[in-house]
């Protein structure tokens, strides 16, 4: 299995995003500034030199705008104002000017598939069938039987994604709870609003967007049943009419000079699907789309070599088909951790390893650098209607309880949380090893931009090479419970549990070595 990934071009210096290490930040649970058990943008603002300090590039942060929180944040009701919860508008400016100055990009999260039901432009649309703003959402008459106008299912819950609305006799679409009513993006106004949304924060100096589900936006307006019975619409939505969407979306990014970029949520797994999503034909032939897609591959395979094996080399295949830049993620607030899926201390180090070696454009989920595992949620405790809470328990600071928060925290901790605070036993040493990760990503451009090409291995090892102008290093991860030989020349330049070593030749259990000179 040998893949060689090439396409990057060495004459012009590469657009910042793809040189850079996102951070991505769940507000809720990252630090709490006020002391009232609920993280805000004083807590961040705190944090950002220690963010700094690990050596990433840019912050993702998720949703502080106004919101009922149904789906803690997810459901917009201003877009425009921040939620009284994490502070006000001058904190949001003081967080941008301090990423700033801490030579961080800070990207906002964008739901432009959804607002709350909050939202005015919902309350407007739900109060008569003659209301201006109507056709802002998505309604429709019953079906035939009386019941929902279609076959697609929520993404929460056992529910169609339709409610009725009792008042003006219609359903409304919801592909997500129904307090998270669909905006029609086929309606010129709401295209525009939704430009407006993006220039409020573009004029206050953000540098670009993660956009939620944003392959949702446009919609067949027939709204036609699933044709293999009820399904989920999310991952089936791949409408044509969000490709012009989205190069207006672009069109808004491009006319600001310093390069705002927009990584999307696309939720479509067919091969080369989401690279579509990236567009193409821009003069600097960098797509006329979203910048970057995430790709969601690397979160669902398990802790075996022949998963990894494969996935790692058919990222790298589908960004050579597809002549797009890959990004990846192991944890994020959607999914239980990867230091709980993998199951030790120890995978989560070689995981390390492997995600900050890879070709392509890396997300962090805040909290992975001091080897958080998943909080252990009491039925009573449980607040999210996605059964996402464990991977959101707050991040603990301090050694000694509270951990730098105040209490009661919206959230419980993880188990024996002191330890895996940055001057904790765990907490310390993992972020001692993603520091020097990022370091030897930010000094060596071959693992930022080198050609990306997989080393055949047998049994538990998966190994690749990265090469650019004369350098190169090799990687290798051992997946297995057993030590097992490899020839790998040279120094282990940074290692998951060694560094600045000889390579002795044999890859312990669970071990990542990146080996050059
Ligand atoms: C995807 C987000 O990642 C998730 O947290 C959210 O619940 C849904 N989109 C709905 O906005």
């Amino acid at each position: 299995m040998t893949t060689t990934t090439s396409g990057t071009s060495h004459e012009t210096p590469a657009p910042w995003w793809k040189e850079a290490v996102f951070y991505q930040i769940y507000p809720r649970s990252f630090a709490d500034g006020d002391g009232d058990g609920v993280g805000d943008l004083a807590g961040i603002i705190e944090r950002v030199p220690y963010i700094a300090s690990l050596g990433v590039d840019a912050i993702w942060l998720s949703p502080v705008f106004t919101s009922p929180m149904h789906d803690f944040g997810y459901d917009v009701a201003d877009y425009c104002d921040i939620d009284p919860v994490f502070g006000t508008l001058a904190d949001m400016d003081r967080l941008i000017a301090c990423c700033h100055e801490h030579g961080l990009r800070i990207t906002l999260d964008w739901v432009p598939n959804h607002t709350s039901l909050l939202h005015e432009w919902f309350v407007e649309s739900r109060s008569s069938r003659d209301s201006p703003k109507r056709d802002w959402y998505v309604w429709r008459d019953p079906g035939p039987d009386g019941g929902p106008p279609n076959n697609w299912r929520a993404e929460f819950g056992d529910m169609p994604t339709w409610t009725f609305d009792e008042t003006t006799g219609q359903y409304y679409l919801h592909v997500f709870l129904p307090e998270q009513p669909d905006l029609n993006w086929h309606h010129p106004d709401v295209e525009a609003a939704m430009h407006d949304t993006l220039r409020f924060w573009l004029d206050r100096g953000v540098d670009g967007f993660r956009a939620d589900v944003v392959h949702l936006i446009g919609k067949d307006p027939a709204l036609a049943d699933l044709p293999d019975g009820p399904g989920k619409a999310l991952t089936t939505i791949d409408e044509p009419a969000t490709h012009r969407m989205l190069r207006g979306i672009r069109t808004v990014l491009d006319s600001y000079e310093h390069e705002p970029m927009m990584v999307g949520e696309v939720c479509l797994f067919r091969p080369g699907q989401a690279a579509s999503y990236l567009g193409d034909g821009s003069p600097d032939g960098e797509g006329d789309e979203l910048h970057l897609a995430f790709d969601f591959r690397a979160t669902y395979a398990r802790w075996e070599a022949e998963r990894f094996g494969r996935t790692i080399d058919a990222i790298q295949r589908d960004a050579v088909e597809y002549d797009s830049w890959p990004t990846w993620a192991l944890s994020n607030h959607d999914l239980p951790r990867h230091r709980e899926r993998y199951g030790s201390g120890d995978r989560a180090r070689a995981a390390a390893v492997m995600l900050l070696t890879q070709r392509a454009t890396p997300y962090l989920y805040a909290g992975e650098e001091l080897g958080l595992p998943d909080a252990v949620i009491p039925p009573e405790a449980v607040v999210d209607p996605g059964g996402r809470d464990g991977c959101r328990a707050p991040i603990p600071w301090a050694v000694d309880a509270p951990h730098g928060w105040g209490e009661p925290t919206w959230l419980p901790f993880v188990d024996d949380a002191g330890s895996h605070a940055p001057d904790g036993e765990i907490g310390s040493s993992m972020t001692d090893l993603y520091r020097r990760l990022l370091q030897l990503r930010r000094t060596r451009p071959v693992l930022r931009l080198g050609d990306q090409q997989q080393i055949e291995t047998d049994g538990t090892v998966v190994a690749w090479s990265r090469t650019f102008g004369g350098d190169e290093l090799r990687i290798a991860v051992n997946f297995g419970s057993e030590p097992v030989p490899i020839a790998l020349d040279g120094r282990i330049v940074e290692g998951s549990h060694r560094n600045d070593v000889a390579f002795d030749g044999v890859l312990q259990p669970d071990e990542a070595v990146i080996v050059g000179s």
